[in-house]
């Protein structure tokens, strides 16, 4: 138990900013901190904290509260965990009594097996650095492998005696018990016979993003060994291997702060790379990546180096996988080692400077690498052409951001010599079946029944103001979306369609989370050739939207005219009268508004990457700002003498 006075100092100490910034890349919004919900997969930042209230709000799942509850949420802490890992971090001291066997059983199952496993990995630790044993078989090793004390320590790397059940005996004799033994894996029962599952190896422990221990590796150390060179712990509740990526916790600051994380394969290569000063390196553990890896990575940062062993087969293997990356809207860089190097070799024959430099110098963006890697084989093939064409451009079709793509197709259209309208159809034609796929599947599933989500409706935000343009275009959507844009000819679009039409045409998001669920559900709704029944709306399950589309319903009848739907300062007389002027003006408006952001977004990124002396990237951000420039060029010629909206 803590008592209530520690509980009032832990508290007081938690900084909510400091708490969160941990696991979410925040960026200060006003007098607020927003990023991306670690809580949902989005792209668009709807997670907010408010350093003054202490409090978290996340739109996207409804989820709010103050640092304990966080964790608690984020990292499936008890309340008394959460509140153990705020007073680690701000070293407030707990005084607690040692826990009795008796008590060890009484804890639930997912803390039994934190419990049992960081034992383990005490335990392992102590056999490396104290028993004979282990340092002349596991500490030689790692020290022959140049790995130095601090390192070895840093990372809590272990050594399992060769005794087959010695790991067994002591942790039962400690009173853990063995339905936890096993379910962690580290004993293996086999015909009533129990044996440890790491026995002689060296142990590498696999931490949670907060330090807790999942889980471990082991590699043998004989070199004719009949088993695996590693094992690994097996999958249970607390220890999902394709959630886990090795070496983040002791990553994620780095990353955070370079904006920037390196992938490579192993253990190892985490550790060497870390040692040789580089440590925002993670690894998925020889398997491929998985969309929750690429996922817990974009919650610190959109740009990943993946390292390749100078092996073309095994890299022409593995380019599949990074189409899941880019599709996640990332920005994917490729770094290939001389041949035969991995990055634990590389990195113990060079300096920390030679291998950052080497770095800098051989770091190719994704899709030049792929080109230019397959390029070399097709080249006068006119069927391996073809079969590459389709393959670099079902690489690009995966990237989410259009003006990226468009980038990427111009540049390719040169490297492959073909006209740039030939890979622009065919990317359409592979975005347009991905859609069709999709939309299928919805159907299916759910059509418009969403799932309640436990939303608790806290507007922390002047989201009418943030967010002029998109509640503008949202509210004549609601109120007026039925309603023929031309009046009396029976051609003419609803004013829902047109709306759905012009914005998808430009592939624009909305920001703001709700009304882009409005603007979804809006556009299925056309898909359909259905009408906006404004009860589905109000009325909708998912609180945030039928607030929001109340409010917006409730605007037009309070009296006051929005500024933007008067013109030269003469008032209106009614809005529907004049809905064919209205409704273009608020799309150009909303259009040059996501250019001008988009535009500013890429200065940005340009300047960081001038900074960091990123070549590649300037030449790619470059040529986005061009597309940007042109279309900026064409809206403001639509814009005419109309309102502009600032
Ligand atoms: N791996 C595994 N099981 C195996 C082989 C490999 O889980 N039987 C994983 C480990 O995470 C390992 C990674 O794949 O770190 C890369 O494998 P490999 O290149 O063979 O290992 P290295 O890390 O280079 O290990 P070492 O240098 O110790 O041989
Ligand atoms: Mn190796």
């Amino acid at each position: 138990m803590i008592d209530r006075e520690t509980v009032d100092r832990i508290f007081a100490a938690a900084d909510i900013v400091e708490v969160v910034s941990d696991f979410v890349k925040l960026k200060k919004a006003g007098s607020n901190f927003k990023g991306l919900s670690p809580f949902s997969n989005e792209k668009t930042p709807s997670f907010f904290v408010s350093p003054g209230k202490g409090i978290f709000k996340d739109f996207s799942s409804g989820l709010g509260g103050n640092a304990v509850k966080f964790l608690m949420e984020l990292e499936k802490l008890s309340y008394p965990e959460a509140l153990r890992y705020l007073a680690k971090k701000y070293n407030i001291e707990i005084h607690e009594k040692e826990i009795t066997p008796e008590e060890i059983q009484e804890k639930n199952e997912r803390e039994s097996l934190l419990e049992v496993s960081n034992f383990a990995q005490k335990k392992f630790s102590e056999w490396l650095w104290n028993r004979d044993e282990g340092k002349a078989i596991g500490l030689s090793y790692f020290k022959e492998r140049g790995f130095r004390e601090q390192t070895i320590k840093n990372f809590q790397l272990g050594y399992s005696l060769e005794a087959r059940d010695g790991f067994t005996q002591v942790a039962t004799e400690k009173g853990y018990k063995l339905e936890y033994l096993i379910k962690t894996g580290l004993t293996i029962e086999k015909n009533n016979y129990r044996f440890d599952r790491f026995s002689g190896r060296v142990i590498f422990p696999i931490h949670s993003l907060s330090g807790q221990i999942l889980g471990f590796g082991g590699r043998v150390l004989k070199k004719d060994e009949k088993t695996a060179k590693y094992l690994n712990s097996p999958e249970s509740e607390i220890y999902h291997k394709s959630h886990i990526l090795y070496g983040l916790y002791f990553a994620k600051q780095e990353i955070n702060k370079l904006d920037k994380c390196f992938l490579v394969e192993g253990y190892t290569d985490v550790i060497s790379m870390h040692q040789a000063g580089i440590q925002n390196v993670v690894s998925s553990s020889g398997t491929a990546l998985t969309i929750e890896q690429i996922r817990l990575i974009k919650r610190f940062t959109k740009n990943i180096t993946v390292l390749y062993d100078g092996d073309p087969a095994g890299i022409k293997a593995s380019l599949r996988g990074i189409d899941l990356i880019l599709e996640e809207g990332m920005n994917v860089k490729v770094l290939l080692l001389p041949e035969g190097e991995d990055p634990d070799s590389f990195a113990k024959a060079h300096s920390s400077t030679e291998f950052t430099e080497f770095i800098e110098q051989n770091e190719t963006d994704f899709i030049r690498f792929k080109t230019r890697l397959l390029i070399g084989e097709a080249e006068n093939d006119p069927v391996q052409r073809a079969t590459l064409i389709n393959d670099i451009v079902r690489s690009v079709a995966v990237i989410p951001d259009s003006i990226v793509r468009s980038v990427y197709l111009r540049e390719c259209s040169k490297l492959l010599d073909i006209d740039e309208k030939i890979l622009y159809d065919e990317t359409y034609k592979i975005r347009l079946r991905k859609a069709e796929d999709s939309e299928k599947r919805y159907y299916r599933q759910e059509s418009f029944q969403n799932k309640p989500e436990p939303a608790q409706p806290e507007l922390t935000i002047n989201i009418k103001k943030d967010f002029k343009h998109e509640h503008e275009l949202v509210r004549a959507l609601l109120n007026f979306g039925n309603l023929q844009l031309f009046p009396g000819f029976d051609d003419s679009p609803s004013i829902m369609k047109y709306v759905v039409d012009e914005v998808r045409e430009d592939e624009l998001l909305f920001q703001h989370p709700v009304y882009n669920k409005i603007f979804q559900i809006i556009s299925e709704l056309v898909d359909n050739k259905m009408k906006i029944d404004m009860d589905f709306f109000t009325r909708h399950e998912d609180i945030e939207i039928s607030s929001l589309s109340a409010e917006l319903l409730l605007e037009d009848y309070d009296g006051q005219m929005s500024p933007l739907w008067s013109k030269n300062n003469v008032r209106l007389e009614t809005e529907e009268m004049k809905l064919k002027e209205i409704v273009p003006e608020l799309i150009i408006s909303f259009k040059n508004k996501k250019v001008l952001d988009m535009i500013k977004e890429t200065q940005e990124e340009i300047n960081h990457a001038q900074a960091s002396n990123d070549m590649e990237s300037i030449d790619l951000l470059i040529q986005k700002m061009q597309i940007l420039n042109e279309l900026k060029r064409n809206i403001s010629k639509k814009l005419g003498d109309r309102i502009i909206l600032h």
